[in-house]
């Protein structure tokens, strides 16, 4: 099947410095090379594993303003990029696409400042609506088909309720030949069927499936009685004060 973007490669041997930000990073320092799916690639892991790392880079090797945004906006509110794109090569796929969106879970309030700047129709009133509201809003209304999208934990400000519209959206944006990058803690999004997960932990990066990610498990044990696994944290809890 066509892909937008094929893989991505660390040039290992242009590595300036193993001990630092970005390639000290567990993920990093054992990155080869990754292969994308053609609609959906997951990546999920602890705080602090290095998705929002690994995400940027893709994003700004893909073309984006390290920012986010679609590829137009060139805001510098905020430059905090690291340096790891510099060091990934990039493989496209025979598919071009359409234009995009990275999203930036932390710049969201940034970009629609930006696209109200810009005047641009129908983005002037997304200060009005809630960071979810207006997320959702620019995923129907302005994600388009054939489009490369990059996104980082678009559940933040999303309910359960609109994850699932979420997923509708990507559906329908898949099936017009979008390709999707996601870093996710959501055990909902991840879900979406036949989607490549890769889990970033202390080991490095491996392909998992999604009954085999911790959001499954703990999700689904904590839903089965919830009483129970909090009675549990709890009796830690209370252990480790009375030592
Ligand atoms: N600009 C930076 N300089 C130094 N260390 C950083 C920087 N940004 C993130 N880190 C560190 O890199 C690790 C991975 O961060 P990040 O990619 O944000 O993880 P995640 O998105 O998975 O929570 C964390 O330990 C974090 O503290
Ligand atoms: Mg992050």
């Amino acid at each position: 099947m066509n892909r937008i973007l094929r893989h991505i490669e660390l040039v290992r041997d242009k590595v300036p410095n193993w001990e630092a930000y970005p390639f000290a990073i567990p993920a990093v320092a054992k990155l080869d090379r990754l292969e994308f799916d053609p609609r959906v690639t997951f990546f999920v892991g602890d705080n602090g594993s290095g998705k929002s790392t690994l995400v940027e880079a893709i994003a700004i090797k893909a073309g984006f303003n390290p920012e986010g945004g679609t590829k137009n906006f060139q805001t510098r509110l905020r430059p905090s990029e690291s340096s790891l794109h510099e060091y990934l090569r990039l493989a496209r796929g025979a598919r071009r696409e359409h234009g995009g969106f990275f999203l930036r879970a932390e710049t969201m309030f940034n970009v629609s400042t930006e696209a109200e700047a810009y005047g641009a129709y129908g983005w002037k009133d997304l200060h009005e609506k809630s960071h979810g509201e207006a997320f959702l809003w620019v995923a129907i209304h302005r994600f388009r088909d054939r489009g490369l999208f990059i996104l980082d934990e678009p559940e933040a400000a999303l309910s359960p309720q609109r994850q699932l519209a979420l997923m509708g959206r990507m559906r329908q944006l898949i099936r017009a030949g979008s390709q999707f990058i996601v870093s996710t803690h959501s055990p909902i999004l991840m879900a979406y069927p036949g989607a490549r997960i890769y889990l970033l932990d202390r080991g490095g990066i491996e392909r998992v499936s999604y009954t085999d990610t911790e959001h499954y498990a703990v999700t689904k044990t904590f839903l089965q009685d919830p009483e129970r696994m909090l009675q549990r944290v709890f009796a830690d809890v209370d252990a480790a004060e009375s030592e």
